[in-house]
């Protein structure tokens, strides 16, 4: 175990990041982005962020913010850390991230299947309002993307299931 989630730390992504993001992203993802998506990421100045527990970098998050409206691009943990609370910690910086860059609705895509995703971003107060038809690759062909949303404005973000305090470009767009 790579620290605690209550005490993890969150900064922006630097390139000297992108070997530690890169790994975590092959090894969480089975469809990752290229090392290139993040490298344009930065470059474009999206708000690349990521996780420190232990001086490590388990995580990664990327947000696009414009005109009121954020779009979740990547949300990722390291499989070794995955199920300790990362992830909530993540969603959580993201989100007053896209508040403090002026976001009052957030967006996001998600496949089906991805069962652990979709119960964190149910748990954020996310909301349902669309589906791509074959939106992601998949082992048999293609699978749909649902499209999530929130709206800052109202959420009251994980209060359906808080956790006791100190309780352990051309970018592919989906998280
Ligand atoms: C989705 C992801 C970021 C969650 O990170 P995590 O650190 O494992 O999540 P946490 O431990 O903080 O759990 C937070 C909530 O997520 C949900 N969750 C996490 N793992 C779950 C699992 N295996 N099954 C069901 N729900 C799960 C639960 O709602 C959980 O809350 P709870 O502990 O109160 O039940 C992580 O699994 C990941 O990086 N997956 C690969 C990349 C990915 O799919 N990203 C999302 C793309 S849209």
């Amino acid at each position: 175990m790579t620290g605690d989630p209550a005490r993890a730390a969150f900064r922006a992504m630097a390139e000297s990041d992108l070997d530690a993001v890169y790994a975590n992203e092959i090894d969480a993802y089975p469809y990752p982005w290229t090392r290139q998506n993040f490298v344009d990421c930065l470059r474009e100045r999206k708000d690349c962020r990521v996780v420190i527990a232990a001086d490590v970098v388990v995580g990664h998050g990327v947000l696009a913010v414009a005109v009121g409206e954020a779009h979740i691009l990547n949300v990722c943990v390291a499989p070794r850390l995955q199920g300790y609370g990362f992830g909530r910690v993540l969603l959580t910086h993201l989100l007053e991230r896209a508040a403090h860059l002026g976001a009052e609705l957030v967006f996001l895509e998600v496949r089906p299947s991805n069962a652990p995703a979709l119960a964190l971003y149910d748990a954020a107060g996310f909301n349902e309002i669309g589906r791509r038809r074959g939106y992601y690759p998949a082992a048999l062909g293609r699978e749909d993307a649902l499209v999530l949303a929130l709206d800052l404005r109202v959420a009251d973000l994980f209060a359906a299931s808080a956790r006791p305090p100190g309780a352990a470009s051309v970018t592919p767009d989906r998280c």
